[in-house]
Parts: structure tokens; C-alpha cells; sequence
């Protein structure tokens, strides 16, 4: 039988961030990814925006909702809601009037700043997250309008939320898979394809084989696309050691870290999963060029 994929041995190859994830505040997951230009959400932004927008026209509908597997304190929904980039998010976290607050001040001024900003975009997004403390800090900040921490590495979708998940309809992803596999896609397939089911967008590190969440997913009807020829930067390596640990990684599974991760720097892909006959009629490429 098949056991799944198991990508703990890749990630011994990587530094272990784990330490910054579920903070009682964001400033140390900023400072400390600033300092990697950590952008991967901001490469991102284009593309789910302009997924967003075909889906909007598609489903005929103004309000989108979307999934973001592996949420944190809500980086991918600033963005996104409220056109920022991540520039401005890591400005504002890591300011220093900030420095010496305690977390109800933290949570005061970034509700605030996100307050003031302009009217929001018409999204509603769900967030989940093993990191309990990054999402009740997103959900409190009101950047995610539901935040679950879940593993759902571990566990199942608890029958209370299942409802939650039904209107999905644009999963997405950053920086997330290799933390998660087959295993939390599998265990959100069932709401998510209920009604209408959603586009699953993901953008991956290339140490990542992405092949068993794409047969996951083909068993529920869906074709899974990878925008060729596009790589995505996501952070500097933190050191010299952990470059050499994932360029031989890379190399060990056949991927050529040349003119890419040889420079220093984690490159992700981009996928994009959705239904067979809607995939087949308008491929990615056509569909993000429409
Ligand atoms: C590199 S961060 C990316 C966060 C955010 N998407 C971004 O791009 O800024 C990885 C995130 O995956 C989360 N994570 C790790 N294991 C997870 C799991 N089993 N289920 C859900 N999230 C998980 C971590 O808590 C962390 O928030």
C-alpha cells in the first residue's frame, strides 16, 4: 500500500524556522524573514490575484473565498485584501515603535493600520495553520475572517468546520507544502469539491516533489498544471552550509540547481489544480494570459 510522501528527510537539507512560526505576535517571523528577503508571497500575489479575478467572472459572484493552507499570521490575506506589498507589511511589523510593545499593543496598532487602509477587496479568507498563536493573532487583526489551527497532518478535518469549507473557492499555499503533504489536501478534498469544487493553488519549493498531492488530488477528477519555465524566488539560504545541503539535495533528485539555488536563493514552482474538463479546455497558460 501506498504509505505517502515523506519529506523529512528533505528537510533536513533546510534550516529549521520553526522557532519563529507561532510566536504571540508577528515581529519575530518579519524580522527574521526580512533579513532572508523572504518573498514568496509577494511573487505570489499576481498570479492568485489574477485567479481570483477569472474566478469572480466565472462563478459570476463579487465575493471570492479562499483557503490559505498554511496561513501564518496572515501574510498572504494582507496582500492580498488589501493591496500591500511585502515591503509595507515587513515595514510595519518590524517598526520601531513596535519594538518594545507588548502584544495588545501590537495587536492595537496593526489593527489600526489595517483599518486605514483602503476599502479592502471583496475576499473572504479562511486560514489554517498548526501554528495556533499566528492564527488567532490573524484572526484578530482581522486579516483572516476564520482561523483554524489544525494539523491536518495529523489529524482530521473536525466535522465542526466542514461547513466552513464548502464556499472555498480558491485554495492556496506559500512556503507550505513540505510541511504538509498528500495527507492535508486529502482531508479537505470532500468539502472543498461539495459544491463547486475549488482551483488548488500552490507554489512549492523545487526540493519538493509536488507528484503526490498531484495523484491525490487526480483522484478526486483533478488535473494538476505547473507553469513551466517559471521559477519563483523564496529566500536567501541562511548560510553557506544550508546552500551546499540543498544543492545536493537538489542534485540527488535530479533537479539542476544552475543559474538558481547555485546563486544562493530557494526557488519554488507554481501549480495550479483544478477540475479535468475546465483544466483541458483552458489550460494555465491561457488562462493567465486571458
Ligand atoms: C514558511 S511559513 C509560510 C507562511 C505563509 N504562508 C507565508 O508565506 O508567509 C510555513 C507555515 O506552515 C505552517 N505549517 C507547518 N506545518 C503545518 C501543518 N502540518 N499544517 C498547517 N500548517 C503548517 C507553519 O506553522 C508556518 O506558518
Amino acid at each position: 500500500m501506498d504509505s505517502g510522501s515523506d519529506f523529512s528527510g528533505i528537510n533536513e537539507a533546510k534550516f529549521d524556522m520553526g522557532s519563529i512560526y507561532d510566536r504571540p505576535d508577528p515581529r519575530a517571523y518579519f524580522s527574521t524573514l526580512q533579513e532572508l528577503d523572504y518573498a514568496i508571497p509577494a511573487k505570489a500575489k499576481p498570479l492568485f490575484q489574477k485567479l481570483i479575478s477569472r474566478l469572480r467572472c466565472q462563478r459570476g459572484q463579487e465575493e471570492v473565498c479562499v483557503l490559505d493552507l498554511g496561513c501564518s499570521y496572515g501574510v498572504n490575506a494582507a496582500l492580498l485584501k488589501h493591496d500591500l506589498s511585502m515591503d509595507e507589511l515587513y515595514d510595519h511589523w518590524t517598526q520601531e515603535e513596535l519594538a518594545r510593545a507588548t502584544r495588545e499593543e501590537v495587536v492595537e496598532m496593526g489593527q489600526q493600520f489595517f483599518s486605514e487602509l483602503e476599502e479592502p477587496e471583496d475576499l473572504k479568507v479562511i486560514g489554517i495553520d498548526q501554528a495556533e498563536n499566528a492564527v488567532a493573532f490573524a484572526e484578530e487583526i482581522g486579516l483572516v475572517d476564520e482561523g483554524l489551527p489544525i494539523d491536518l497532518e495529523r489529524e482530521t478535518l473536525p466535522v465542526d468546520v466542514r461547513d466552513e469549507i464548502v464556499p472555498v473557492d480558491l485554495m492556496i499555499s506559500t512556503g507550505c507544502v513540505g510541511y504538509v503533504t498528500e495527507k492535508s489536501f486529502e482531508r479537505l478534498m470532500q468539502p472543498l469539491t461539495e459544491r463547486r469544487p475549488a482551483w488548488i493553488a500552490n507554489f512549492v519549493l523545487r526540493m519538493f516533489p509536488f507528484d503526490g498531492i498531484e495523484k491525490a488530488l487526480g483522484r478526486w477528477g483533478y488535473r494538476t498544471e505547473k507553469l513551466d519555465g517559471r521559477y519563483f524566488k523564496q529566500r536567501r539560504f541562511v548560510s553557506a552550509e544550508e546552500q551546499e545541503q540543498v544543492v545536493e539535495q537538489l542534485r540527488s533528485q535530479d533537479v539542476d540547481p544552475t543559474g538558481l539555488e547555485a546563486e544562493g536563493q530557494f526557488v519554488a514552482e507554481f501549480y495550479l489544480s483544478r477540475p479535468e474538463a475546465g483544466a483541458r479546455k483552458l489550460p494555465l497558460r491561457q488562462l493567465l494570459a486571458a
